[in-house]
This record gives structure tokens, sequence and C-alpha cells, in this order.
């Protein structure tokens, strides 16, 4: 590999790891440059343009709803003592997260175009995909740690009245993306051999 530019983004590639959130800095990242990043990471591959990605970037009050809404959701009817500590440990950890975004899908299933090729409730799924993963990088690149996670938080009842999902019909969750500073030191991912995996002719 002699091309720079594959260099670089060789590098970032694989340098990104998901890193705990518990460990970030407090110092929330500048919300222009993420706005920025997000605008940036837009750029994927989306089979009948529907840009099906909407963006609920939060602020430190939105970040404690959300992290209360987490705890109550794994505490359930608070009766299993294991799961109402789990949710007071995740309470903490979501409710003082420097940054959080959160990423959903939107695909109207009634529409004509899903009724003639309802594969594109795949593909749009897969474009969000992209982008998160667009967005990873780029923050990567900015110092910037994250990390994906799908804790099912939109199973509770106020989740989309609390962040104001626009159109809970349609919209499903991809990610919920938190980000930060941090000195967490992860080491590469080290993958089981290609040629267990890739068939070449
Ligand atoms: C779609 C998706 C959902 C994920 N959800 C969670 C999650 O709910 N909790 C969690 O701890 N990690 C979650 N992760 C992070 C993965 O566990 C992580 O990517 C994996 O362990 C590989 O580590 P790496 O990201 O450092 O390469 C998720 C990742 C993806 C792509």
């Amino acid at each position: 590999m002699d091309n720079q530019s594959t260099r670089i983004l060789s590098e970032i590639i694989q340098r990104r790891r998901t890193r705990k959130p518990a460990q970030f800095s407090k110092t929330p990242p500048p919300i222009e440059l993420i706005t920025e990043l997000i605008d940036i990471a837009r750029h994927a591959p989306n089979h009948h343009r529907t840009e099906p990605a909407r963006f609920y970037l939060l602020n430190q009050e939105k970040i404690r709803q959300l992290g209360k809404l987490f705890g109550e959701t794994l505490t359930g009817d608070g009766k299993d003592p294991v799961l109402v500590e789990k949710g007071s440990r995740k309470t903490m950890e979501w409710g003082e997260a420097p940054g959080i975004l959160l990423v959903t899908c939107k695909t109207d299933k009634s529409s004509g175009l899903v009724r003639k090729n309802p594969a594109v409730i795949e593909e749009d799924y897969a474009t969000c995909s992209c982008i998160c993963q667009n967005l990873l990088l780029l923050l990567e690149s900015e110092n910037i740690a994250t990390k994906w996670s799908t804790g099912a938080v939109w199973e509770h009842s106020n989740f989309a009245n609390t962040i104001g999902i626009q159109d809970p019909e349609n919209e499903r969750v991809v990610g919920i993306i938190f980000y930060g500073y941090s000195e967490q030191l992860v080491p590469e991912r080290s993958l089981s051999p290609l040629d267990q995996h890739l068939k070449t002719y």
C-alpha cells in the first residue's frame, strides 16, 4: 500500500475501537464539530436516494433523561435486585456521558416505493449503518472516542416523547452513539484469518 490516503484511512479504520463511555472526559467535544461531521458522514451509498437517517443530537439534559429511561427499562418491575443494580449503574453511565447522538432509520412502510420494493427497508438500514461507521471514523480521526450501543431504551413507553422522535411509526433506532474524549487505550482488534471468510476465484 503506497497510496498515502489509503494508509491514513486504513490506520483510522484499524485504530477505531469501542471505548467505555464511563471513562470519557466530562468535557464535551464542540457541537459545531460534531454537526459538521454528521453532515459529512451522510455521504454514504443509498439505493433510491431515500436519505433515511435521522439524527438527534442530545444536550446534557436530554442525555440525563435518556439515562433515566434506560435505567428504568433495565430495572423493569423492580423485583430483581440484579436488574435494579444494573439499572441504576446504567442510569449513571448513560446520564453522565459527555455526548450522545441517536441515529434512526426512517422508512415509510406504507409508501408506494416500499410496497413495490420491500427490500428498501433493509437497504435503508444498510445506508444508516454506513453513515454510523462513517461518523465513527470521522470522530476517531478527530481523536474523539465512540461507542455504538443498541441498549433497547426505545422499549420505554416515554422514549419517543422524551427524544421528540419525529415519526415514531416509521423510525427505528440504528445506533445510540456515545462520543467523547478518552485516554482509554484499546489495542487493535485481531480478526480470524481472511482465508476463512473469503473465496477468491
Ligand atoms: C449495531 C451495533 C450494536 C452495538 N451495541 C452494543 C451494545 O448495546 N452494547 C455494547 O457494549 N456494545 C455494543 N456494540 C459495540 C460492539 O460490542 C463492538 O463493536 C464489538 O465488541 C467490537 O469491538 P470494536 O468496536 O472495538 O471493534 C455495538 C456495535 C454495533 C455495530
